[in-house]
């Protein structure tokens, strides 16, 4: 895999070893000399354009005729510029679902086996607009001529869709015949049986330290915590629950509930509410809430090392992150940064470069996470949680400091708050869009909105409200205790129905988002965001049956200060699951 900064660089890969083919990541520009004897090369995507000064590239020798090379998004639009093609600088850009048409010949190797039209998604600005000398189109969507392409005599092959996500029907099966029918590669690799060899890594990177966690109750920590007991043995292995006061309804006490249950008895709750709120008193700005946090959390845990008498070289720091974490913080060698997630904060990166950080699951997805906890015997309520972000209801209770009005437009209303996107492989922070509820096929109707409107990643529509849009006003409104109560009030209703009616088990997520729009005695509204996913890089907004809504909608509203209820359409990309 020759990373070219996307943010599924390392999806790729693991898919590729999920086929059963070994794969490791180098970076984009690795000499062509030290790839020899290689049996392919992917290029991955990237936020970059070919024709940005300092953009990744690969060394043309690659081209040459040696291993056979697939180029993936960018790693398409970097092949066809290298070697003659041209590249043309795209605007607006395609981010969604298409159609792919094949015109391949008889016998093409990387489309064997595949119907002529199939479902893939898109995510690009640029877009190939002529072939390099030798090579024929494979297929093209209605928007883009050269959605896959090859030159079959060198072996090279690109496609501008993203076979590893899972909106691409068939893509497994395209990396599938690119490993098997074009590389020739072996089945080299087994990707089951991981505990023990995780167990065994824990040991290597530990030695004869101690590990202490700062545990959240999700899945990610709990499972990671519970390997390294596993590993280590209940004497070597703490954990402290730091309550930040931006946790849901109740979840302090499933914590404690949990680790009794997992009979581990090193796990302690300390209470830090207080200094979580004033640290963020005031704060807007979604990437500064996030970095004071991440700095609170250390200030707690440098307390709670120092109290504990754990300084002393022999306790190192363990943690639950996981490879999404790390790869939207820029875990790669060129991804940007979509957020900075708070495992790795400036101080964490400074125990980590010290080796001082022990992250067993850094290199697995969520599904795999959940069955290594399978494996370790963890409970299912416990695995099938709902994912909850580190810092909380923090980055679902959305602030602002302007008093300001929604603007009406021919598509809807521009709302006054934004939210924050991944559009192109990069972070946006962007108006959302009301859209008229009584409107055909909502969701697609999104879709079609963010791809044809520059300036938004967002759309929702009004499922109940007190007041027409065109009165609401945002408000100031910041990280109070008032309005995270109103959050927390909210939140707990979605939970309750949802459960009940048992639409949670059906959906990967369902955050509930506070936003500071409404009217001058209920200054505040709900959005609904509830989500389908695999592994939480890629979502599409789920449909939630009309009772839920109903009674949803009706419940929250009875809640003094809450104006109206929203719900959100959009997928991931444009729309981040999270509104931060
Ligand atoms: P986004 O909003 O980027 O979220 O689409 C993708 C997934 O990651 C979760 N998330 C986090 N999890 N710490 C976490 O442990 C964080 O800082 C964080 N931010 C987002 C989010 O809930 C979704 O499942």
């Amino acid at each position: 895999m020759l990373d070219a900064g996307g943010q599924y660089c390392h999806l790729i890969a693991r898919k590729v070893r999920d086929l059963g083919v070994y794969s490791e990541v180098r970076p984009s520009d690795t000499p062509a000399a030290e790839l020899a004897g290689r049996k392919g090369l992917i290029i991955s995507g990237g936020p970059s354009s070919v024709y940005e000064n300092g953009s990744p590239t690969v060394d043309p020798a690659i081209f040459n005729g040696g291993p056979a090379v697939l180029g993936i998004c960018y790693g398409l639009q970097l092949m066809a510029h290298l070697l003659g093609g041209t590249v043309l600088k795209g605007e607006k850009g395609e981010f969604g679902l298409a159609t792919l048409e094949l015109d391949a010949p008889a016998g093409d190797p990387l489309f064997e086996d595949l119907p002529q039209q199939q479902q893939v998604w898109m995510s690009h600005r640029d877009l190939v607009t002529g072939l390099p000398g030798g090579f024929s189109v494979l297929g093209a969507t209605s928007t883009c001529a050269v959605a896959a392409m090859a030159e079959p005599v060198r072996r090279l092959y690109a496609v501008q869709f993203h076979p590893e996500v899972v909106h691409t029907r068939r893509g497994t099966e395209i990396l599938s015949n690119f490993l098997f029918n074009i590389c020739r590669c072996e089945r080299d690799w087994n990707p089951k049986h991981r505990v023990p060899s995780i167990e065994e890594d824990i040991r290597r990177v530990v030695g004869d330290r101690n590990v202490f966690f700062f545990v959240s109750g999700g899945v990610d920590s709990t499972v990671a915590y519970t390997i390294c007991l596993r590993a280590l043995g209940p004497d070597r292995v703490r954990g402290v629950y730091v309550d930040t006061g931006l946790m849901r309804d109740g979840e302090t006490d499933f914590v404690r509930a949990t680790f009794e249950e997992l009979g581990a008895g090193g796990v302690e709750i300390d209470r830090a509410q207080d200094r979580f709120l004033a640290a963020l008193t005031g704060v807007c700005d979604p990437e500064r809430k996030r970095q004071i946090i991440g700095e609170q959390f250390l200030e707690e845990q440098e307390r709670i090392i120092e109290s504990h008498g754990l300084l002393d070289g022999h306790w190192i720091l363990g943690q639950g992150t996981i490879y999404p974490d790390t790869i939207e913080s820029g875990g790669t060698e060129r991804a940007e940064t979509i957020k900075t997630h708070h495992n790795r904060v400036a101080g964490v990166q400074k125990l980590l470069q010290a080796g001082r950080v022990v992250e067993p699951l850094s290199s697995f997805y969520k599904d795999e996470v959940r069955q290594i906890g399978l494996e370790l015997g963890l409970p299912s309520k416990l695995l099938e949680r709902h994912p909850f972000p580190g810092p909380g209801l923090a980055i679902r209770c959305l602030c602002a400091e302007l008093e300001a009005a929604p603007v009406r437009t021919p598509d809807g209303f521009l709302m006054p708050i934004r939210s924050v996107g991944v559009q192109g492989d990069s972070r946006s922070y962007a108006p959302v869009l009301a859209i008229d509820p009584n409107g055909n096929n909502l969701h697609q109707a999104a879709t079609e909105l963010t791809n044809r409107i520059a300036g938004i990643n967002r759309v929702i529509t009004l499922v109940r409200g007190k007041a027409p849009l065109d009165q609401l006003r945002a408000r100031p409104g910041s990280l109070s205790p008032e309005r995270l109560d109103k959050l927390r009030r909210a939140d707990a209703i979605v939970r309750r129905l949802s459960a009940r009616s048992g639409f949670e088990d059906t959906i990967w997520q369902f955050p509930v988002v506070l936003i500071p729009l409404g009217s001058e005695s209920s200054p505040d509204s709900i959005v609904l965001r509830p989500v389908d996913s695999v592994d939480g890089m890629t979502a599409q907004s789920a449909p939630i049956p009309d009772p839920l809504l109903h009674s949803i909608s009706e419940e929250i509203l009875a809640e003094p200060g809450l104006c109206c209820v929203f719900y959100d359409l959009t997928n991931k990309p444009p729309g981040t699951i999270e509104w931060e």
